[in-house]
C-alpha cells in the first residue's frame, strides 16, 4: 500500500514519490543525510524516512513547511485524538460569527456559515509552529480545506480545484454561472475520518529537521545541520511557470496570512520571468551546496522552464554549479513531457511547463 502520508496535502509540481524512491535507493544507503532545500509538501523527506535515511528539509512557504514538518514529525494518533477531542470541547460558534462577517465575500460563498466558524476557531487555536500535534491537524485541514466538493465529502469549500487555491474574483465568476452553493460540512467530523485514514500506515520512526527558511539562509543555520550531507533530492521553482504563493493564497490564510492573494511576500523566487533573476537564484542554491554539502555528495535536480530547450535548461544549470567552488560533473541527465495538468480543467488554455529535466551531479 502506498503510504497514506504522502498524499497528506496536494501541492503543485510536486514529485512522485517513485522519483524519489529510485534515487534514494541508488546513491544512499541507511543512516545517510538526505536534504531537500524547496521541499514542497516533503516527498523527499518523508520518502527517505521510509528508507531508514535521515532527512534535513527547507521551504520558504509556510504550507509547504506545514506539511513537511507534519508528515515527518508525526505525533501519535491518540495524541491527535485527544487534541481534538479538547480543540472541540472549547468551541464556542458564537465567538467566530464577527470574524466570519468581517471577511470578504469570496469567504462567505467559499465556506456554509457553520463550517466557516469551525475554521475560523481551528485558524485561531493552532500552534501549528510551535507543536507537532497542531502542525498534523493543520496540515490535514490543509488537505481538506478546498477541493472537488461536489465529488468528495472531505472538501471543506464550495468546488474547486485541490491543488491550487484558484483567485476570488474567478471562484465566484465560476460558482455563480454553475449555481454553485457551499457544502455544509462538519470540520471535526472530516478531521477524525481522515486521521483514522491517513494512519492506517505507521508514521516512520525517524524524524527530520525542517526549516522555514530562504535557501540562502541555510548556511546560518550550519550548526544544526548534520556534518556530512550527503545527498541532495530537490526541485527548484520551474523558470516563469507557476507563483506558489499565488497558488496556495487559501492555506496560507488559514495559515495566519492575508485573506487575499500576495505576490512576492512570501517568496520573491517562486516565478521568475527574467532569465537573468531565476539563473541567479541557481547560483545561489549551487553557492548554498558548495558550503554545506559533504564530500563527494550526490545533488539530483528535476526542474523545467517556459520558452527553454532542455539542452539550454542543462547546460545553464550545469554552468551554475561553478560557484560551489567545488568540482561538479553531470553524471546523468533525462527529460520527461508533463501532461495531465489538474489546472487546465479551471484554467482551460492556461500554458504551463511542457517538460521537465533530471540532472544527477556529483560533486567532489
Ligand atoms: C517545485 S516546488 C518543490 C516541490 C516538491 N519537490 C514537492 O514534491 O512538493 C519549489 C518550491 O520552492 C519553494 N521556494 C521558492 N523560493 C524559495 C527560496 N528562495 N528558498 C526556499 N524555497 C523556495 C517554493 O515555495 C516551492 O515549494
Amino acid at each position: 500500500m502506498r503510504h497514506r502520508f504522502h498524499a497528506l496535502c496536494p501541492y503543485f509540481a510536486m514529485f512522485p514519490e517513485g522519483f524519489v524512491e529510485k534515487w534514494v535507493d541508488q546513491l544512499t544507503r541507511p543512516g545517510d543525510y538526505i536534504l531537500d532545500p524547496f521541499s514542497g509538501r516533503g516527498t523527499t523527506p518523508f520518502q527517505a524516512l521510509i528508507m531508514g535515511r535521515k532527512a534535513i528539509a527547507n521551504d520558504i512557504n509556510p504550507v509547504a513547511f506545514c506539511v513537511t514538518y507534519a508528515k515527518t514529525n508525526a505525533p501519535s494518533i491518540s495524541t491527535i485524538r485527544r487534541r481534538l477531542t479538547i480543540l472541540e470541547n472549547d468551541f464556542q460558534p458564537n465567538d467566530y460569527e464577527p470574524a466570519r462577517r468581517f471577511l470578504p465575500p469570496f469567504f462567505r460563498r467559499a465556506f456554509s456559515p457553520p463550517t466557516l466558524r469551525q475554521i475560523l476557531y481551528l485558524r485561531s487555536q493552532l500552534r501549528w509552529k510551535e507543536s507537532n500535534v497542531d502542525c498534523f491537524i493543520a496540515a490535514l485541514i490543509l488537505g481538506s480545506l478546498h477541493g472537488e466538493s461536489s465529488v468528495s465529502p472531505s472538501y471543506l469549500s464550495n468546488q474547486m480545484p485541490r491543488t491550487i487555491s484558484t483567485k476570488p474574483e474567478y471562484s465566484m465568476r465560476y460558482w455563480q454561472k454553475k449555481n454553485m452553493r457551499a457544502p455544509r460540512r462538519e470540520t471535526f467530523e472530516i478531521l477524525r475520518r481522515l486521521l483514522n485514514f491517513r494512519y492506517a500506515s505507521e508514521p516512520p520512526v525517524g524524524r527530520a529537521t525542517v526549516f522555514l527558511a530562504d535557501i540562502r539562509d541555510l548556511p546560518r543555520f550550519k550548526q544544526k545541520l548534520p556534518g556530512r550531507i550527503a545527498c541532495v533530492i530537490t526541485s527548484p521553482p520551474y523558470f516563469n511557470v507557476t507563483s506558489y504563493e499565488e497558488d496556495q493564497w487559501l492555506r496560507l490564510w488559514f495559515l495566519g496570512g492575508p485573506p487575499f492573494p500576495t505576490y512576492r511576500e512570501v517568496s520573491k523566487d517562486d516565478r521568475h520571468e527574467n532569465p537573468t533573476a531565476y539563473w541567479n537564484m541557481i547560483t545561489d542554491m549551487w553557492r548554498v551546496f558548495g558550503l554545506i554539502l559533504a564530500p563527494n555528495a550526490n545533488i539530483v535536480v528535476r526542474f523545467g522552464g517556459k520558452g527553454y530547450e532542455p539542452n539550454q535548461l542543462i547546460d545553464a544549470m550545469t554552468a551554475c554549479s561553478v560557484v560551489s567552488r567545488r568540482r561538479v560533473r553531470l553524471a546523468h541527465h533525462a527529460v520527461s513531457v508533463i501532461k495531465n495538468k489538474q489546472t487546465d480543467v479551471f484554467r482551460p488554455g492556461s500554458k504551463g511547463c511542457k517538460f521537465e529535466v533530471d540532472c544527477h551531479f556529483r560533486m567532489g
